[in-house]
């Protein structure tokens, strides 16, 4: 993954995700590493809301809904009861990667813009 923000902690935040991502394609994948993704979204969830939220960033809720739909469907799968195979591993990867490179350079990207245009970085 190239970089994805010029903005230190963003990046080397998504850049962790995208490295437990990988993690969850590996063939000795297992449920443990689902909850690691799910305890790392939490936390660069919520530093990025918190930035929206003190500079008020004027497209927050939107942003802020589509970080609670990612962490709706990782509560669901860690809920589904599924085997996790390699198999498994490889689908939710799939789409998980899918949603995270949408969002990373999609919304985050405004964001980025914008907290790089205040006084606050
Ligand atoms: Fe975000
Ligand atoms: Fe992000």
């Amino acid at each position: 993954m190239g970089k994805t923000s010029d903005i230190l902690w963003q990046d080397a935040q998504h850049q962790v995700l995208f490295e437990i991502l990988d993690l969850v394609r590996q063939p000795d994948a297992d449920w443990q590493v689902l909850r690691r993704l799910e305890d790392y979204t939490a936390y660069h969830f919520a530093l990025e809301e918190k930035y929206m939220t003190v500079l008020d960033f004027p497209g927050r809720i939107e942003h802020m809904q589509s970080h609670q739909r990612f962490r709706n469907e990782i509560a669901k799968l860690l809920q589904s009861g599924e085997e996790f195979d390699e198999q498994f591993g490889e689908i939710i990867a799939t789409f998980l990667n899918e949603w995270l490179t949408r969002h990373v350079f999609g919304v985050d990207k405004e964001l980025e813009q914008f907290i790089l245009n205040s006084p606050i970085k």
